[in-house]
């Protein structure tokens, strides 16, 4: 123990595509936020290989903890815990940061905490914003998730709504795939929309009949594979500006609908958002715009906050740490960890 009435928590992720160490102070002093990442690696396959992630992770993470605790010129002797993402993501990914964890929680003889990582993705906001406590309601969006969750506590989360298939950022992921711009596509799709109309396509969003808040954007993904081919067998050129901001403005159509709904529903007065796609400015200034609208307090994270970081882990593990959660080494990687379970 550092023997101040501080918590000092080095935090690991490894559940995807970043090697990332952070040392955050009371869950919202960030001292350092180390990422490695793997995109110019997966670049060459077009999207995440998750062997190539696990090995990748392997051969970092030592070093990027190294960093952090370098940065934040902290020694693992003045650290109180380690907290790291456990689930959800790829299983061998998750078992590096782990084991990293476990080891040194073992070596140190300080305490594990396991952290979600969409948990994680909420908790970026304690960070960018100190003043904000619970109860909010965040939309995480995400490469893998897209969550309308309220934040009834700190640690106490009731999922309102969900993607029922293909997550947002996976759906920019495959229209950028397809309009040939590559991977990872949510913000080269970005780019892309700002040259193109986007009333220009009128693109479908799928309406779910049986869970009001929930999601999804399989059907808008195959709207999009099929006008494009359409349009190819016809021997149209077709306009990948249009494309990118019509398909854009048909997801956020469909975010801050939903929330908008579940706003008025729950008489929600603060609205964070969270995850990779929550760094999208488009997005963004659409919620904030209907939010104000309402009255409803707006909030959102640096880029760096959104994308998948450790510091997120640190701010979740703290909060999770004074709510008194002990992982034992038995800890194990859950690759479809439901947010709120054990
Ligand atoms: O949270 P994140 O870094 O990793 C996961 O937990 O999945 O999210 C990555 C996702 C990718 O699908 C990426 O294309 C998307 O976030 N993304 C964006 C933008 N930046 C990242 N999507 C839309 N617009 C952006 N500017
Ligand atoms: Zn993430």
């Amino acid at each position: 123990m550092t023997g101040s009435d501080k918590v000092r928590i080095l935090a690991i992720e490894s559940s995807c595509d970043e090697t990332a160490a952070a040392v955050v102070v009371n869950g919202r002093e960030v001292l350092s936020n180390v990422i490695s990442t793997q995109i110019p690696i997966h670049t060459l396959y077009g999207g995440v290989v998750p062997e190539i992630a696990s090995r990748k992770h392997i051969e970092r993470v030592n070093q990027v903890v190294k960093e952090a605790l370098k940065e934040a010129n902290t020694t693992l002797d003045e650290i109180d815990a380690i907290g790291v993402t456990y689930g959800p993501g790829l299983v061998g990914a998750l078992l590096v940061g782990l084991s990293a964890a476990k080891a040194i929680a073992w070596a140190k003889d300080i305490p594990l905490v396991g952290v979600h990582h969409i948990e994680g993705h909420i908790c970026a906001n304690y960070i960018e914003d100190i003043h904000l406590e619970p109860p909010f309601m965040c939309l995480v969006v995400s490469g893998g998730h897209t969550h309308l969750v309220n934040v009834a506590d700190y640690g106490k989360y009731e999922i309102l709504g969900r993607t029922r298939d293909d997550a947002a950022g996976e759906a920019f992921d495959k229209v950028a795939r397809a309009i040939g711009l590559g991977y990872p596509g949510g913000p080269k799709v970005e780019v892309k929309a700002k040259e193109g109309n986007p009333h220009a396509i009128k693109f479908p969003v799928a309406k779910v009949d049986d869970g009001v808040y929930d999601f999804s954007f399989s059907g808008l993904k195959s709207a999009v594979l099929n006008y494009i081919n359409g349009a190819q067998m016809k021997g149209e050129t077709i306009n990948e500006a249009d494309i990118a901001a019509s398909f854009q403005q048909a997801v956020i159509d469909a975010l801050v609908g939903n929330a908008m709904k579940a706003i008025d529903e729950y008489g929600t007065t603060k609205f964070a958002i969270a995850g990779g796609v929550a760094s999208n400015k488009t997005l963004s200034a659409a919620l904030e715009k209907a939010c104000q609208e309402k009255g409803v307090e707006f909030y959102h994270p640096a880029p760096i906050l959104c994308t998948d970081n450790a510091a997120m882990i640190g701010a979740a593990a703290y909060y999770e740490y004074i709510n008194g959660r002990r992982d034992g080494w038995d800890l194990n990687a859950i690759p479809n960890l439901v947010l709120g379970e054990r």
